[in-house]
């Protein structure tokens, strides 16, 4: 464990693999050049090979370290969206490590709002190839104690920093293309991607013009294929928690009475009658929500729960599409 962004970075230019603090996730970090330090990534947390990493940089006008080219519309969205959670793909410069694209020959390129971890970045001084620092299929970590849980003893450090202002991951938006695409939903919603480049579409909600089949979206997005932000309680999706008898109803497979569960949501507290309610977090608006949910679904594992009740995020908040995109997952 790191307080110090020099000697993360310091270890990373040696070929380590550094776990660092972003407003949005923990990432996993390695030089991005490096093929050797890159796979160790994926050994840790034991990702499938085909699934790209974002290359991180620590301002906008760096991406040329990472990519070969960059499009109008890239430029405007970088322009106003970072650093922040964005995270724009173009066309991969040969320089990057091609194990860290999981073969693409195109590239997502992140600039980090967080202080600490842009700190880390310039300090690191090549370009940072971090997915999520957490084993793959499980929630991502807002805090460096679930990035240990998970990771202790497979990677060399961890930056310790302060928590997340965000809580889910940047907004992925594929720019190899006249149109931008929105891969991933996150920090910045697809409203606020339209507001500066009025022509981008969404993958997962394609308009007429441009229709989007599922082998498309797989090849264009390979980490929408594969198992995500899931705890080892089974998640149930509910439309509100007031009541335990309520929501037990509510829940489409209903719970076994007598099994441990925990409630998460925007409601209020429910009071814990039903002493199989091992913890009820109840946050006061969707923000809040976004930001802890991840910690909260390895919190109700640690209780040893069997079922988690999520109210599923609503209203018209630019994170709820992120948010309910990584709820409907966890459930999946
Ligand atoms: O907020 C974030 O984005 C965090 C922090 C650490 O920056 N990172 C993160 O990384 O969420 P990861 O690896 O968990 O998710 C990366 C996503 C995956 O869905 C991946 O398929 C997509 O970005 N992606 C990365 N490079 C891509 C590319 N060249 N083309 C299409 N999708 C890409
Ligand atoms: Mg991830």
């Amino acid at each position: 464990m790191l307080d110090d962004p020099g000697e993360a970075a310091e270890l990373l230019r040696q070929g380590g693999v550094v776990a660092f603090p972003t407003e949005t996730v923990y990432g996993l970090g390695a030089n991005a050049r490096d093929e050797t330090a890159v796979n160790q990534i994926f050994q840790a947390k034991g990702r499938p090979s085909n699934n790209p990493l974002i290359v991180h940089v620590a301002a906008p006008d760096q991406w040329s370290l990472a990519a070969r080219d960059i499009t109008s519309a890239a430029r405007v969205l970088f322009d106003t969206f970072s650093p922040g959670p964005l995270t724009v793909v173009l066309p991969k410069l040969p320089a990057i490590a091609s194990n860290a694209t999981g073969g693409l020959d195109t590239v997502g390129i992140r600039v980090p709002e967080h202080l600490l971890a842009r700190d880390f970045l310039s300090m690191c001084n090549v370009p940072v190839a971090a997915p999520s620092a957490n084993l793959s299929g499980r929630p991502s970590c807002t805090t460096w104690q679930s990035v240990m849980e998970d990771l202790d003893g497979r990677i060399d450090a961890v930056l310790k920093g302060p928590p997340p202002t965000i809580g889910v991951e940047s907004t992925v938006v594929d720019c190899t293309r006249e149109i931008p695409v929105l891969l991933r939903p996150g920090g910045i919603s697809l409203q606020q991607l339209q507001s500066a480049v009025p022509e981008t579409i969404s993958l997962q909600n394609p308009s007429a013009q441009h229709p989007s089949t599922q082998s498309e979206q797989a090849t264009r997005s390979p980490g929408l294929l594969h198992p995500h932000y899931q705890p080892r309680a089974k998640v149930h999706l509910v439309p509100a928690i007031k009541f335990t008898a309520e929501l037990l109803e509510r829940t489409s497979e209903k719970l076994t009475r007598g099994e441990a569960f925990v409630t998460i949501g925007t409601g209020e507290r429910i009071e814990l009658r039903d002493d199989h309610c091992l913890a009820s977090y109840q946050f006061g608006d969707i923000e809040q929500l976004a930001r802890d949910f991840y910690e909260s679904l390895r919190r109700a594992d640690r209780l040893g729960a069997k079922h988690i009740l999520v109210q599923l995020a609503t209203g018209d908040s630019p994170i709820v599409s992120a948010l309910r995109d990584r709820q409907q997952r966890s459930a999946e």
